[in-house]
């Protein structure tokens, strides 16, 4: 595995693959590697020729009060996983040569993002989207996998790169749990035992909402406030939001049609850890 941490040389590594016909996949990280991780680099392996993994804690996708600077960087454990998991090579820059002094351009997004994610966290799909376009220009990848785990930004990129014309295959990759449904996040290493435990509500919340539309419950909206008050009486937990969207537009829907698929999402917070999780529910 190569690691390489200077724009200039990932982009002259990625043309030179591009000119020997490699397909590039690329998987973007924060860094603090886990199982999900890992699964979308084995899903880049089986799609693409060659693997770039990115790590970057972006800035500009954290608000002003939220956990930059304790967002966790064990980066020779990173390394090691990425190594063993054979990965090609590891981009890994540093904040200066990715936000250069007078750096000034951001992308903004639409009406995708002003709704859950968008409107608790002001700026932070605009962050994402910008350097989600500055990874694409220098790894040059023909296909590039993200986790459905963060549903509205995988939407989100799915736009951006349909509507600026970027030739890239984007691929959803399932979320990937524990063994008691908590699903796997970099954050979760934020949590205490106890926060943990209260945490598999959210799982708890899904499979609710997927028994109640099996029992034929057509208002989602009365699932959703019946899963937000499970959360509510879980010991350290409050929700931020559980709504039934469409797939597409992520506007709330509130009666199921009978064979359409929806996606619920659901963030909350655990003790002082914000979490979030999703499902596709068929109604
Ligand atoms: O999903 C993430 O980890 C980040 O939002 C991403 C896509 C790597 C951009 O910083």
């Amino acid at each position: 595995m190569q690691i390489i941490t200077e724009p200039r040389q990932m982009q002259a590594i990625a043309e030179k693959l591009r000119l020997n016909r490699q397909l590039i996949g690329v998987v973007m990280t924060m860094g603090a590697l886990h199982e999900g991780h890992l699964s979308l680099v084995k899903l880049a392996q089986e799609t693409a020729g060659i693997v770039i993994l990115t790590i970057f804690v972006n800035p500009r996708q954290f608000g002003v009060n939220e956990d930059l600077h304790r967002y966790p960087k064990p980066f020779e454990k990173d390394l090691s996983l990425a190594k063993a998991a054979g990965v090609d090579y590891l981009f890994a820059p540093e904040a200066g040569s990715i936000y250069p002094e007078n750096y000034q351009t951001t992308i903004e997004c639409g009406a995708l993002a002003e709704r859950f994610e968008g409107a608790l966290r002001p700026g932070h799909f605009s962050g994402v989207v910008t350097v989600v376009t500055k990874l694409f220009n220098i790894t040059k990848p023909n296909i590039a996998i993200f986790g459905e785990k963060d549903a509205q930004q995988l939407a989100i990129i799915r736009q951006l790169v349909d509507d600026l014309n970027m030739d890239i295959k984007i691929i959803g990759a399932p979320i990937v749990r524990d063994e008691t449904g908590l699903a796997v996040s970099s954050r979760n290493s934020y949590l205490s035992s106890q926060e943990r435990n209260a945490a598999t509500i959210l799982y708890q919340g899904i499979c609710h909402a997927a028994r109640r539309v099996a029992d034929q419950e057509r208002d989602l909206r009365a699932i959703a406030c019946e899963i937000e008050q499970m959360i509510r009486s879980t010991e350290g937990c409050r929700p931020d939001y559980v709504s039934f969207v469409d797939e597409k537009t992520f506007n709330p829907v509130e009666i199921a049609e009978a064979g359409k698929e929806y996606r619920l999402l659901l963030a909350a917070w655990s003790g002082t850890v914000r979490l979030i999780d999703n499902a596709k529910i068929l109604g």
